[in-house]
């Protein structure tokens, strides 16, 4: 029987260091969806097609789905039945929300495990918000993100 992952997050937009983890997490999950959440608390730059279709080009793996999910990720994960949740952890301040959120999905569906990737060390410190920061003031992110992403990023602040 295939394992399959699931890999949340906003991808607002999809960074080098999501690419990192979908790579890493195909070491032990047959297939991944990386799973687009719609209804963050946080207002997005990217609507949620547009997030999609970023993280498509920035990933052709036929092992990747992209998908969008609304509502909790425990009930869509129970959907498509993955047993695996996805999650990078990169630094301490990670830790305390990461940990809040694997435990409450316990309570929520037992059956399936959070399981937490390091990135890799010259990724560590990026962050969506990051990336969006320094776009947004024309500095130059192509080392942090693919060059489709670079480009959607150009046409949203136009700089
Ligand atoms: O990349 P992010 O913004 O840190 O991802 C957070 C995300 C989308 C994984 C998380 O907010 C989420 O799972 N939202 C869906 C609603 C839900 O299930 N919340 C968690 C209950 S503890």
């Amino acid at each position: 029987m295939s394992r399959l992952g699931i890999y949340p997050g906003s991808f607002d937009p999809i960074t080098r260091g999501h690419e990192d983890l979908i790579r890493r997490s195909l070491a032990f999950v047959d297939r991944v969806i990386v799973a687009v959440a719609v209804n963050v608390a946080k207002q997005p730059l990217f609507t949620p097609e547009e997030r999609v279709a970023l993280i498509k080009e920035a990933v052709d793996d036929s092992k990747v789905e992209v998908r969008t999910f609304d509502g909790l990720l425990v009930d869509f994960a129970r959907t498509v039945k993955a047993s695996v949740i996805v999650r990078g952890l990169r630094a301490v301040s990670d830790f305390e929300y990461e940990f809040q959120m694997a435990l409450m999905n316990r309570n929520l569906a037992p059956a399936i495990e959070t399981v937490f990737l390091v990135p890799a060390f010259d990724l560590t410190y990026l962050s969506s918000s990051l990336v969006r920061e320094v776009a947004r003031f024309g500095g130059d992110v192509s080392a942090l993100v693919q060059p489709a992403v670079q480009q959607a990023l150009k046409r949203k602040y136009g700089r």
